[in-house]
């Protein structure tokens, strides 16, 4: 078993997450309980602590450096192993982040005015990243249908059909909303991507963080119907490995694949390499025990929102460590909720509206930490939900 329980103190040295500051911008002590920012809060694993080392040690010099054949194949073997999809090693363009990928796919096939088409609400940077060439962002919300959210298909289509929309970016698993399409949805957006020559650029950094019960689909599985797929992958969410700043990109079409790369040339960061490379040989057992943590907090979370906020609907958890709570039915406005959450609660969340319009009201809570931490996180919001009601 790994170590899901010691309780970390990032504040001293310096995550981002723990430099947050309540709304009036006043410093929090260093007893808070951060659940924003998607890194976690468990330490990596003992075996990439010591690839680290053993690459602090061989690889000095630190200088500029290429992919190794071990680091790509690990790539390939984690893609077959746990995604049963092939790649090839001339497909993996390194990356050094996900965000980077989307912005620069979008530079590399599009020109000033086109479109480039999101599901909304979504990870705030594809907002960005849809209008990083001078281009337009084209929303297509997701709407809710009963008790869960889906695609406007009929609203999809006839954006895609709009021939200066040239793109699609996805998110898959989606995040805010935690959804994992299901192959009949992914199969039917690869159709409409094709059918209308649109570009599908595949977010899938949450890939590996997948609830029990739950099939992610990963998107090269439609090769064979459409090549015109950029996906971008990460061993950082899954491992916590996110300021390592490592992502590798798969493009199967070599046109799609010379115009990413452009004249560019990226080198990868040596510890860097190691630790994903590590992650990807012998994380198999750490990313299930993680999310079987996860899938502890995430029902302790959805008893204590059922229990004491009972008008709180929220999405059913079914990919990412990411719950995404509506919280409209006990405040006037998104502002009064989150100097409540913050101010008052110290309850550290992000901030609905800023995934979407759709998004207004909405909490955004990480579960990716030690259960005892949520509890103790949870009962605060509840404390103070309490002393305000007095
Ligand atoms: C969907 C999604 N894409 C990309 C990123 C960031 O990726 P990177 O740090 O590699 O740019 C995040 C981080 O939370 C994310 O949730």
């Amino acid at each position: 078993m790994y170590d899901f329980e010691s309780k970390l103190n990032r504040k001293k040295t310096y995550a981002s997450k723990w430099m947050v500051r309540n709304t009036k911008n006043e410093e929090y002590s260093e007893d808070i309980i951060p659940l924003s920012v998607a890194d976690m809060e468990f330490k990596v694993m003992d075996e990439i602590k010591d690839a680290l080392h053993k690459a602090v040690d061989e690889m000095n010099p630190y200088g500029y450096q290429a992919m190794s054949d071990s680091y790509l194949q690990s790539i390939i073997s984690w893609m077959q192993r746990h995604h049963h999809v092939k790649v090839d090693k001339d497909w993996i363009v390194l990356s050094h982040g996900v965000v980077e990928a989307l912005v620069r796919s979008v530079k590399a096939y599009t020109k000033e005015n086109d479109g480039v088409i999101i599901f909304t609400p979504v990870y705030p940077p594809f907002f960005k990243a849809a209008r990083s060439n001078k281009t337009r962002i084209v929303e297509c919300p997701l709407i809710l249908k009963g008790q869960r959210y889906e695609i406007d298909f009929t609203l999809f289509e006839k954006q895609a059909k709009q021939s200066d929309n040239k793109i699609l970016i996805l998110c898959s698993p989606h995040n805010p909303i935690g959804k994992v399409f299901t192959r009949e949805e992914l199969a039917r957006i690869v159709s409409i991507c094709k059918e209308n020559d649109l570009i599908l650029v595949v977010d899938e950094i949450h890939h590996d963080c997948i609830m029990e019960g739950y099939v992610h689909t990963n998107i090269l599985s439609f090769l064979n119907v459409y090549d015109q797929i950029i996906l971008c992958t990460a061993a950082s969410k899954s491992f916590n490995l996110a300021g390592l700043q490592t992502s590798n990109i798969i493009i199967p079409d070599e046109k799609l694949r010379t115009s990413y790369i452009g004249e560019d040339h990226v080198s990868i960061n040596p510890l860097s390499m190691a630790a994903t490379e590590c992650a990807y040989r012998c994380g198999d057992q750490w990313i299930r025990e993680m999310m079987h943590v996860v899938g502890i907090n995430y029902k302790t979370a959805a008893d204590f929102f059922a229990s004491y906020f009972p008008k709180a609907w929220h999405s059913e958890l079914q990919g990412t460590y990411l719950m995404w709570v509506d919280m409209n039915a006990y405040f006037e406005n998104e502002d009064d909720m989150f100097a409540f959450l913050y101010d008052e609660a110290c309850f550290i969340v992000n901030k609905g509206s800023t995934f979407g319009k759709n998004g207004e009201g909405f909490m955004r809570i990480n579960l990716a930490l030690p259960t005892d931490q949520l509890k103790i996180a949870l009962k605060r919001l509840y404390d103070a939900y309490e002393k305000r009601s007095k």
